[in-house]
């Protein structure tokens, strides 16, 4: 098994107790088990204020750096997201807002050329009946078209996601399970083919 894929498992959630913390962790699991490098960042840790291109004048915020910093050590991404009015979350938006604008500095690419061929993979729990598939057509654009992310065909939607996850947030649907690994074995695979043409 190929073990040289590194993949970022991010949730447009931090809230304790979030569905879409749970789902991204059930795909970093899964990633894991498939032989992946792994690593988990919480949007929340990163402490990025709202956007303002006056702030951004005064300086780039540290959180921002260590974002750009993940995308260009890694190459693919997980992400689970909320679906807030049809939209990914403000806590994504802004974190990835805040990246993309990131010049090139110290050895570290700009934050647009760390985002660029990342392969995606998209993930999204709501306790609705439609399991968040507005923000995941949204996502699906925003970070292919304005980020240059390659983003696999696969995603999944959990939908009822208060009733999905058991006491040891585990999933407790076989066919929501075989749902997010359908993802996760989509994201890894084509990884691994780029990887492979570029040596
Ligand atoms: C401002 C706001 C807007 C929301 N809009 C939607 C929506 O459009 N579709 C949906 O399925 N759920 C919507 N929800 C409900 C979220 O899916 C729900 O709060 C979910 O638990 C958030 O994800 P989390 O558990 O990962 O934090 C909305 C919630 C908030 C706070």
């Amino acid at each position: 098994m190929l073990s040289d894929v590194r993949v970022l498992v991010i949730s447009g959630s931090s809230r304790e107790g979030s569905f879409n913390r749970q789902l991204a962790a059930v795909a970093a699991g899964l990633a894991a088990q498939a032989g992946a490098t792994v690593t988990t960042v919480d949007l929340r840790s990163l402490e990025l204020p709202i956007y303002d291109e006056d702030l951004q004048s005064k300086g780039l915020p540290e959180g921002a750096r260590r974002l750009v910093r993940l995308f260009a050590e890694h190459d693919a991404l997980l992400l689970a997201t909320p679906e807030y009015n049809g939209f990914p979350t403000p806590l994504l938006i802004n974190a990835l807002d805040w990246a993309s604008v990131m010049p090139a500095a110290d050895g570290q690419p700009s934050g647009s050329a760390a985002f660029g061929g990342t392969v995606a993979g998209l993930l999204s729990a709501s306790p609705g009946a439609f399991g968040g598939l507005r923000s995941l057509l949204a996502t699906r654009q925003f970070l292919q078209m304005n980020l240059g992310m390659l983003v696999v065909p696969e995603q999944f939607g959990l939908v009822r996601a208060d009733q999905a996850f058991d006491a040891a947030s585990a999933l407790v649907d076989a066919a929501a399970l075989a749902g997010v690994a359908r993802v996760v074995d989509a994201v890894l695979r084509t990884a691994r083919a780029l990887k492979a043409v570029a040596r």
